[in-house]
């Protein structure tokens, strides 16, 4: 059973998933959302989280919406599981087939904000404080047919529309965004963490919009999750993170966490254990295509095992002496200290240039990254 200080959540649309893929049709049949919580619940996890579509069918009237919102929020009573982060689906629907916040037509892209407000409205009612923002659609296949730096300023505005709804409602609610870089667009906007982080720059309500990276994504354009995640921690962006995993040049695995790139996972888990970072552990995978029922609650255990045996690998890292030898060989905690330790003045920056460089040891100087990174694979491999 999971800790109670480590907080795992699944999307309703995680355990839920039905196994459709590109091929082939559903495998599984539909989970109800409320039997996804207690059963989350009992697996040890602090909570959901879900698109609009969901928990509400597309197409429900006001009573059908409310009594299947009430049903869901008994459901959370019972078990005390949460809603952190809610969502919109702004994907599925062929009305958003050219996009949605930058969808050339004005008026899906004002369908597109009218049914995000709704879906606000929803996630906060169910006591959401993050809003994730996923552009599923906001992308091209035909470059011809989208003006890319228009597309940005309606995506900018569309997000803005969303920050000052928020504002003047009094909702206490943050946007994050998720970058990725295709599917199911050929190329999408905002395509990387680094993409999202500026463009987070030239919206009206900055302090507002954060970043929800998800490790399939990254890793699908080759670029280290970790290094991503830590630069969005480094400019305070991160407002929630999707965990799975992913094998890097393939489709979106969104596969179990830890289930490939163990050691990604275990770099990811040290950074966001080490940084005290008190976000969701959100999990936004699902199981085998293979799998029934019963082989999803594995793949939902699996997910938070495999976190937390991590999680006790970046203790046992900190605490073994050889690993720690082979830090201070590296001069790990020296990137610390200041590259000027007198500041920006001019004599600072006279100093440094005034100062004996000895390059012939400097460069002959060895770090021993062999040597740790091998005993970070033995403590992985559980013989440390
Ligand atoms: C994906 C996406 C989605 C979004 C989710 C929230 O796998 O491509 O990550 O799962 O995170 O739909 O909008
Ligand atoms: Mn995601
Ligand atoms: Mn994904």
């Amino acid at each position: 059973m999971p800790e109670a200080e480590v907080r795992f959540t699944f999307g309703l649309w995680t355990v839920g998933n039905r196994g459709r893929d590109p091929f082939g049709f559903e495998t599984r049949p539909s989970l109800d959302p409320v039997e996804a919580v207690h059963k989350l619940a009992e697996l040890g996890a602090y909570g959901v989280n879900l698109h609009d579509d969901d928990l509400i069918p597309p197409g429900s009237t006001a009573a059908e919406r409310d009594s299947i919102v009430a049903r869901f929020r008994d459901a959370l009573e019972q078990t005390g599981m949460r809603v952190p982060m809610a969502t919109t689906n702004l994907f599925s629907h062929p009305v958003f087939k050219e996009g949605a916040f930058t969808a050339n037509d004005p008026k899906v892209r004002r369908y597109a904000v009218a049914k995000t407000l709704d879906s606000i409205d929803l996630g906060v009612e169910l006591g959401a404080s993050v809003y994730v923002m996923w552009g599923g659609r906001e992308g091209v296949e035909c470059d011809a047919a989208k003006d890319l730096r228009a597309a940005l300023d309606r995506y900018a505005e569309g997000v803005n529309l969303c920050c000052a709804y928020v504002r003047d409602q009094g909702y206490d609610l943050r946007f994050a965004l998720e970058p990725k870089p295709n599917e199911p667009r050929g190329d999408m906007l905002l395509p990387t963490v680094g993409h999202a982080l500026a463009f987070i720059n030239e919206l009206a309500f900055p302090e507002m919009v954060g970043l929800n990276p998800e490790f399939a994504h990254e890793t699908m354009s080759g670029l280290s999750f970790t290094h991503a995640v830590a630069q969005a921690l480094w400019h305070d962006k991160l407002f929630h993170i999707d965990l799975n995993s992913q094998r890097p040049g393939k489709y979106d695995q969104d596969f179990r966490f830890g289930s490939e790139g163990l050691r990604d996972a275990f770099y990811l888990v040290k950074l966001l254990e080490d940084s005290n970072w008190p976000g969701m552990r959100h999990f936004d995978a699902h199981a085998y295509r293979v799998e029934d029922h019963e082989g999803v609650w594995d793949f939902a255990r699996g997910c938070m095992k495999t976190y937390l045996i991590l999680k006790e690998k970046a203790a046992r890292f900190h605490d073994d002496p050889d690993i720690g030898e082979a830090l201070e060989a590296a001069k790990v905690s020296a990137i610390a200290e200041p590259t000027s330790p007198n500041g920006l003045g001019s004599e600072a920056i006279a100093a440094i240039r005034y100062e004996q460089f000895d390059l012939e040891s400097l460069g002959a100087q060895g770090y021993g990254h062999e040597r740790l990174d091998q005993l970070v694979n033995e403590l992985l491999m559980g013989v440390r």
